[in-house]
């Protein structure tokens, strides 16, 4: 696979996802505001990418203060206002907030031992680290989840929760990755997404880079699809999993779960635990992205409405957790009870 996040150690080179499948290219970022436009934009995207862009993003942003700022106060204040502009850039995706959390507190212990150099260099660890974590998680996802998958299965995904959307392997397409290996996979239907499209562009493309069989459908197919017995399973990713299992993920998941339980198909979500927000005790409590009307009224910037048609544009739903039928994370497989069983492997 392509590399979605190249650290330099100067500069923060990102896949820009908004021109795949037609363009591989990279823009590169020196200042954490541009890394944060680019979270907002969807330059990268996907709950783990977003965090990792952001761990670097604040690292450059702390290099930028050190060169301008006076003194250990101002240098904090300035981490401070970079960590808030970086985390509102995107709000559902809990993975954002925690890598930066993770840089910055890491960042303020660093200062005080020893000052400003020192904090410098141990942002800059954390954020790799974060990096390289990610990867080896996704990675025992994928062992864990594949245990799941039935030899000769055809599963259905939504959105992009692959190599593109993390540090690398991906969650749903790291136990797609890995079932895959262990020849247990037919098929993988991927939904197009709409409106972003991150099936039909990203998902569909990073199979076939694999050479992972895949075939595409409208997302209003899904149902159809699995009443003529032709899903076996659903997987997807997740952008925050509340404490009492509750599931934020990409809009449209919700709809899969519900038809998922109709027609008694287990429907799985992947994520690190880096996407469990323990603080949040249900899905009622996640804030929810609404993005701009436009991506509604266009596709691939092409208008296929009335220009000033009224739109409502959730990025995200909540799937309630009794439409789950396993989390999992890179500690295991999590089934219900949820609450305790989160709690237990946290
Ligand atoms: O709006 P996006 O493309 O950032 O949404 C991405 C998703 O909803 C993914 O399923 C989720 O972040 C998990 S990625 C491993």
């Amino acid at each position: 696979m392509v590399d979605v996040i190249v650290w330099r150690g100067d500069e923060l080179d990102l896949l820009d996802q908004r021109l795949l499948p037609e363009r591989v290219s990279y823009a590169t970022y020196r200042d954490s505001r541009d890394v944060a436009r680019a979270i907002a934009d969807m330059v990268v995207r996907g709950a783990p990418a977003i965090g990792i862009a952001a761990a670097y993003g604040l690292v450059l942003g702390a290099r930028q203060a050190a060169r301008s700022v006076k003194g250990d106060d101002s240098f904090r204040a300035s981490l401070r206002e970079m960590s808030d502009l970086l985390k509102a850039a995107r709000p559902t995706a809990v993975n954002l907030a925690w890598a930066v959390d993770r840089v910055l507190s890491r960042g303020m212990a660093a200062l005080s031992q020893g000052g400003i150099e020192e904090a410098l260099a141990a942002m800059e660890q954390e954020a790799a680290a974060i990096e390289r974590e990610d990867i080896e998680g996704n990675m025992a996802i994928g062992r864990h989840g594949a245990a799941l998958i039935l030899p000769g299965s055809a599963v259905l995904t939504h959105c992009n929760a692959g190599a593109l959307a993390t540090g690398g392997f991906g969650t749903a397409l790291g136990v797609v990755r890995q079932a895959w290996k262990e020849g247990k996979i037919r098929m993988v239907y991927a939904d197009e997404t709409r409106p972003f499209l991150q099936g039909a562009r990203l998902t569909a493309w990073e199979l076939m880079q694999d050479g992972i069989p895949v075939t595409l459908i409208v997302d209003s197919a899904a149902g159809y699809l699995m009443s003529r017995g032709n899903v076996d399973a659903v997987i997807v990713g997740a952008d925050r999993i509340a404490r009492n299992g509750d599931v934020a993920n990409k809009i449209g998941t919700y709809s899969l779960a519900c038809l998922a339980a109709t027609h008694a198909i287990p429907f799985y979500v992947a994520a690190p635990f880096s996407t469990v927000d323990l603080a949040t005790p249900s899905g009622d409590r996640i804030p929810i992205e609404e993005r701009n009307e436009d991506e509604v009224r266009t596709v691939m910037g092409k208008g296929i409405a009335p220009k000033d048609v009224k739109v409502w544009n959730p990025a995200f739903d909540v799937t309630p957790a009794k439409l789950v039928t396993a989390i999992i994370t890179e500690k295991g497989v999590i089934t219900p009870p949820f609450e305790e069983n989160l709690v237990k492997r946290a």
